[in-house]
């Protein structure tokens, strides 16, 4: 039977629900513009065709999406040194947020990232004023690295060591 909450690689088929979720997450995100399906797609094509940009996983419920996780690869942050640094982020439909979805969730594609790619160091990047999210983080084991900055927002970041200390 498939899980109620599920995640698997986001699709074309999938970027109508993105869109949708990304434009009301937008508050919370470092680029606030709001953009349209179309857009959203031509977007999607050029990182395919290039090669480039974040990949994304979209976070499921009973197969509806609901949410998605972003990874990137970093190379610009102090301990970042190699493709096993990565940046991660998740963002969810208002509906389902406060609910435990991200504090169950992100363990669980956190192991299955270092189980698929071995990377070694978990980056997130939050405004300061996200409290919901900021608590999530710490409560799940990152460490804020730097200060807020003159985009204030704070970077933090959990080692792959400190995960298997924490979830084994
Ligand atoms: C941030 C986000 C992904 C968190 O996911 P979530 O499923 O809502 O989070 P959870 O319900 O698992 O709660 C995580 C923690 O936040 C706290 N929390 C939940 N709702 C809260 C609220 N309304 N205010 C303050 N804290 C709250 C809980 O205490 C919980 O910690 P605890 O279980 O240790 O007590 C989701 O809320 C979201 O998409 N928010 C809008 C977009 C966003 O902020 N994205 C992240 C950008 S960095």
């Amino acid at each position: 039977m498939k899980a109620p909450i599920d995640f698997r690689m986001m699709g074309e088929k999938d970027l109508k629900a993105f869109s949708e979720i990304r434009n009301l997450s937008r508050e919370w995100l470092h680029d606030t513009n709001e953009y349209s399906l179309k857009e959203t797609t031509e977007w999607w094509h050029d990182n395919e065709e290039n090669g480039e940009g974040p990949c994304y996983w979209v976070i499921t419920y009973f197969g509806d999406v609901i949410g998605y996780f972003r990874v990137d690869i970093v190379d610009e942050y102090p301990m970042a040194t190699t493709d096993d640094d990565i940046m991660i982020g998740a963002d969810l439909h208002p509906t389902f947020r406060g609910k435990g979805i991200a504090k169950s969730l992100y363990p669980e594609f956190i192991r299955f990232l270092i189980r698929a790619f071995d990377f070694q160091n978990f980056y997130l990047r939050v405004k300061s004023h996200n409290i919901r999210a900021g608590k999530l983080y710490v409560s799940l084991g990152f460490k804020q690295i730097e200060s807020p900055n003159d985009r204030d927002d704070i970077l933090m970041l959990m080692t792959q060591e400190e995960f298997r200390d924490i979830y084994g």
